[in-house]
């Protein structure tokens, strides 16, 4: 039964852990402990890791986690098909990030199934759609200028602090419409939620979001505006209001969805160009490829994963899965899929275009994709113009941190 957003409920999900909860319709030698996003194999090289699972495991096999058991999808075609499947592959439920069950919410709209989940992408897609984010670009523009004004002349720089995660925070507030004083609070919040060791740091910045979230709803309600925190607090799609809890469960969100992936994202490829001087030139020298140079980028340090929970038995590949498994796809290990993007590691501005998943596809595809992609393209117009020789400060050791958002945790370069 479809989940009512206005009333949210705990899902009444079981969670398996370890090797002594595999569900008995889970075949043996389908099961794996590969030690995805955790393991230290992973965090050594995570994407060497993804693109060697092709090789390493069956095309679904069952893994069993440190934090939970799901079967791994990693063929780009099963992905496809379970993405375009919301009715078979359900998102109720799927998304583990943790919330009181007493005053429980859903985030939104990544765990609303169609046909409701459409009506609040229906709010937002005006502004997040290509003309939308057009609007944005002469100020993501000057904002990425201003960030290397700091630091052009001083000939290093550690680019996650100064680059890699304000950048992103300062469009994030333009198109929320808060003020941009909030910015360096935003990246602390965003940092010690996402990446704190700890569970009370994590607990205390979950309280300082939440606050200020629901003092800005509030605020926008008694004097809305443009930006994305108005529109969301004042929707009435069909002529009624969200409730509270769907106000702060969509805007709660767009700050767990669409911070900490743009990060890890320029953190990959920025590492990338610091390694190759001669494809930065080729960058340079192909001003008109631009927009191929993103997607391409995005296949190869695609950074996070596509969580679903079974709504009936299926069998693919002739694997039998049932009602209430979960599955992951390892969205990164299908865009290193051989079948369909032949030698897969390489970085090749001229593949021919097939659909790249670093944002999903189907009706939950990345709200912010549109967004990302002129982020990340302004971002290395702007940098390469001013900055276009740079190096990883030798001497350096690149760090993993296990997540669900793959990327360097900081990378300081010198030029
Ligand atoms: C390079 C940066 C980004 C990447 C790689 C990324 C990736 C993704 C992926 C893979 C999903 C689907 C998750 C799933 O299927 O379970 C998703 C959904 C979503 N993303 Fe992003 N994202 C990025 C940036 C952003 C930004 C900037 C925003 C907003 C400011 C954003 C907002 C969202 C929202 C709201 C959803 C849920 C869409 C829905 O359920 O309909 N993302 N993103």
């Amino acid at each position: 039964m479809a989940i009512d957003a206005a009333h949210p409920v705990p899902p009444n999900l079981p969670r398996q852990v370890g090797l002594d909860q595999i569900p008995p319709h889970v075949p043996k030698e389908l099961v794996r402990q590969s030690g995805l996003t955790t393991g230290a194999e992973f965090l050594a090289n995570p994407h060497d890791f993804m693109a060697a699972m092709h090789e390493k495991y069956p095309p679904i096999f069952y893994d069993v986690g440190e934090y939970i058991n799901a079967w791994q999808l990693i063929r780009h075609e099963d992905a496809l098909f379970a993405l375009r499947h919301p009715e078979i592959f359900s998102n109720e439920g799927a998304t583990p990030f943790p919330r009181d069950p007493d005053d429980y919410f859903y985030f939104i709209p990544i765990e609303i199934d169609p046909p409701h989940h459409r009506k609040y992408r229906n709010i937002v897609d005006p502004l997040f759609c290509p003309a939308g984010v057009k609007q944005l670009e002469g100020l993501i523009r000057q904002r990425a200028r201003d960030l290397i004004d700091e630091i052009a002349d001083k000939g290093e720089c550690e680019f996650t602090t100064d680059f890699g995660r304000p950048l992103p925070v300062s469009v994030f507030l333009d198109i929320m419409g808060l003020p941009q004083d909030m910015r360096d609070t935003f990246v602390s919040w965003a940092v010690d939620l996402l990446h704190a060791k700890d569970r009370a740091t994590m607990g205390r910045a979950f309280k300082n979001i939440t606050d200020y979230i629901k003092s800005a709803i509030a605020e926008k309600k008694a004097k809305p505006d443009g930006g994305v925190v108005s529109l969301i607090a004042n929707a009435a799609p069909d002529g009624v209001p969200l409730s509270d809890k769907e106000v702060f469960g969509f805007v709660v969100f767009l700050f767990i969805g669409g911070l900490d992936t743009v990060f890890a994202t320029l953190n990959n490829i920025w590492l990338w160009l610091a390694q190759n001087p001669d494809r930065v030139q080729e960058i340079i020298d192909r001003p008109d490829d631009i927009d191929a140079v993103v997607e391409e980028l995005l296949r190869r340090w695609s950074v996070t994963f596509s969580g679903r929970v079974l709504a009936q038995d299926y069998e693919m590949r002739g694997v039998q899965m049932k009602k209430g498994d979960r599955i992951t796809c390892v969205l990164p290990a299908c865009n290193f899929d051989p079948s369909v993007f032949p030698n897969p590691k390489e970085v090749d501005f001229d593949r021919p275009r097939k659909t790249i998943l670093a944002f999903t596809v189907g009706v939950h595809s990345c709200m912010g994709g549109h967004l990302a992609r002129l982020e990340l393209k302004i971002a290395l117009q702007e940098w390469l113009k001013r900055i276009p020789r740079f190096s990883v400060r030798p001497g350096t050791h690149i760090e993993y941190r296990p997540g669900g958002v793959v990327g360097p945790e900081f990378l300081p370069l010198v030029w």
